[in-house]
């Protein structure tokens, strides 16, 4: 019965048996000797772990001061948030207009204050607007991603970004005046030099990058959301990061160039994105 609706299954029953457990065979063999050479930062991790909890036992609460908006005003500062935020465009057309150093500073300030799990607040901020060190960023960052285009993305990723007319070279990370970069904490190190477990560091990562994208735009300013492919190990050890950061993302900041463009997007409209259960 089962052959009448599949044939090729009892056709080639042999040859999917024979496939599976090659399949297997491989995995258990591929995990085995990966690791073999991996680092065992995970496994270290759960060895290591503080039985202490990483803030004071005795943290003080104190009460939480409020000012509570009329409604009219909530309503019009929700609708006005909500103008700044539209108006926000990814760039790839920066000038190279100097922007004052204090400006950015507050702007990683304000995302150094996105919750994170168990208070970790697990991110680190590098900002480059050294030129030699600009130029080390983006040659490491054109070399993977001409390897991303012409190999690794796949026809159907290639063919989706070509309308955005993106491609692997970019001279913004050499024109905006400041790249910043965005790494992630997978782990800490407590005062006793333990390990600190870093409670959902992807999410408050991610938080932390939506306050600054905003940031960047309510100061004035404009950026690109850009997550280097497979550069992060390459740049990590060029800024000299320690082994427990990732990097997330890479953002050049500036003003736009005189003659920007931006291809004409629609966002989608609030019935869309929106279920409401009253
Ligand atoms: C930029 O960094 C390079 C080396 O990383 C250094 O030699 C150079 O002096 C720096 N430039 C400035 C303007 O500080």
């Amino acid at each position: 019965m089962f052959s009448e609706y599949a044939p090729f299954t009892t056709k080639y029953f042999y040859h999917i048996v024979i496939a599976v457990i090659s399949f297997v065979l491989f995995n258990k063999f591929f995990n085995w000797s990966y690791r073999r050479i991996a680092p065992k930062v995970d496994e270290k991790l759960f060895e290591d772990v503080q039985e202490e909890p990483a803030l004071p036992k005795d943290l003080k609460h104190i009460p939480y001061r409020y000012i509570r908006l009329p409604e009219k005003e909530m309503l019009s500062r929700a609708s006005e948030f909500y103008q700044i935020a539209a108006a926000r465009r990814t760039l790839r057309y920066f000038s190279a207009n100097p922007v004052p150093k204090e400006v950015i500073r507050e702007i990683i300030r304000a995302a150094g204050t996105a919750p994170s799990g168990a208070h970790t607040e697990p991110w680190s901020f590098v900002v480059v607007s050294n030129q030699t060190m600009k130029s080390k960023i983006r040659s490491i960052v054109e070399q993977e991603e001409e390897i991303n285009y012409r190999k690794r993305m796949g026809v159907k990723w290639t063919v989706d970004l070509s309308p955005l007319r993106t491609n692997w070279i970019k001279e913004y990370l050499t024109i905006a005046p400041y790249l910043i970069l965005v790494f992630k904490q997978t782990y800490g190190t407590l005062p006793n030099g333990k390990k600190k477990i870093h409670y959902y560091h992807e999410m408050s990562v991610s938080i932390a990058c939506g306050i600054l994208i905003t940031a960047i735009q309510y100061a004035g300013l404009v950026t690109l959301t850009s997550t280097p492919l497979n550069c992060g190990p390459a740049i990590r050890s060029l800024l000299g990061r320690p082994a427990n950061e990732k990097l997330v993302l890479l953002l050049p900041v500036g003003y736009p160039a005189k003659d920007a463009t931006v291809p004409d997007l629609q966002r989608k409209p609030l019935s869309e994105i929106l279920t409401e259960i009253y």
